[in-house]
């Protein structure tokens, strides 16, 4: 499922912020889904780290990819510049800042997809190629909650399971807010079907705000662990 969800380019450095994400976090076996056109994978790569990342567009050659990352940068600033007061400027000083950054971590994912093929896999939740505890550490930023307008409860339930699958010692989830600054009123919900799956939920506050309110991400770790 692609669609007219946003292929986005985020750093490590929003990564590290949205994600509270340690030096020691940095030296386990990541996996980044969806991983877009973040420059997470190479970043890390670059520091000597073991990270992959998974994405339904990851089929795509990588001039196509290097195309879709540009438009996509674009179609992501214009939506930023449009509704400005939704988001705080502090991290990013004005939207021209916001566009250079997202478009130099776009010009390095796409530089890391043309030289390191094998490091981004072509999946989509809710079922990743991957076997169970394959990662340490999954990250999962900007597709669940954000897009709860188009992606149903049952998805996010499925999703939440299979990352957590595909985890050893913990899932890390970042925003709980969809676009446009709306609450996922089903949270408590959500967790408590987790919950009843043996995966126990944590909200925890972040040293990151962009979209207005979203300051916090969510912990998924088997319960007892
Ligand atoms: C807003 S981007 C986030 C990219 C990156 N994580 C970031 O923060 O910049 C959302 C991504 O979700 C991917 N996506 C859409 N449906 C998906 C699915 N069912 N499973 C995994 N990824 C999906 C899209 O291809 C897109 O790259």
């Amino acid at each position: 499922m692609v669609g007219d969800l946003l292929v986005t380019s985020r750093p490590l450095a929003e990564y590290r912020a949205m994600f509270a994400l340690t030096d020691d976090d940095l030296r386990r076996s990541m996996l980044d889904c969806a991983g877009g056109a973040a420059s997470f994978t190479a970043e890390v790569r670059g520091l000597g780290g073991q990270a992959t990342a998974c994405d339904p567009s990851y089929a795509t050659g990588a001039d196509a990819l290097a195309e879709l990352t540009a438009r996509e940068t674009r179609r992501g600033n214009d939506y930023v510049r449009a509704h400005a007061d939704e988001y705080v400027w502090t991290h990013f000083t004005d939207p021209d800042d916001h566009l250079a950054q997202r478009a130099d971590a776009g010009r390095r994912f796409v530089a890391d997809y043309t030289a390191h093929r094998e490091r981004y896999v072509h999946g989509w939740l809710p079922e990743l190629p991957f076997a169970d505890n394959a990662f340490e550490l999954v990250l999962c930023s900007h597709l669940l909650f954000s897009y709860a307008d188009r992606l149903p409860f049952e998805f996010h339930r499925a999703a939440i399971a299979e990352l957590s699958r595909v985890a050893e010692r913990q899932v890390r989830i970042f925003p709980l807010l969809a676009m446009g600054l709306q609450r996922y009123e089903r949270l408590g919900e959500l967790r408590a079907a987790l919950a009843t799956a043996g995966i126990g939920t944590e909200i925890r506050s972040v040293d990151y705000e962009f979209q207005r309110g979203a300051d916090a991400m969510l912990v998924c770790r088997p319960i007892g662990c």
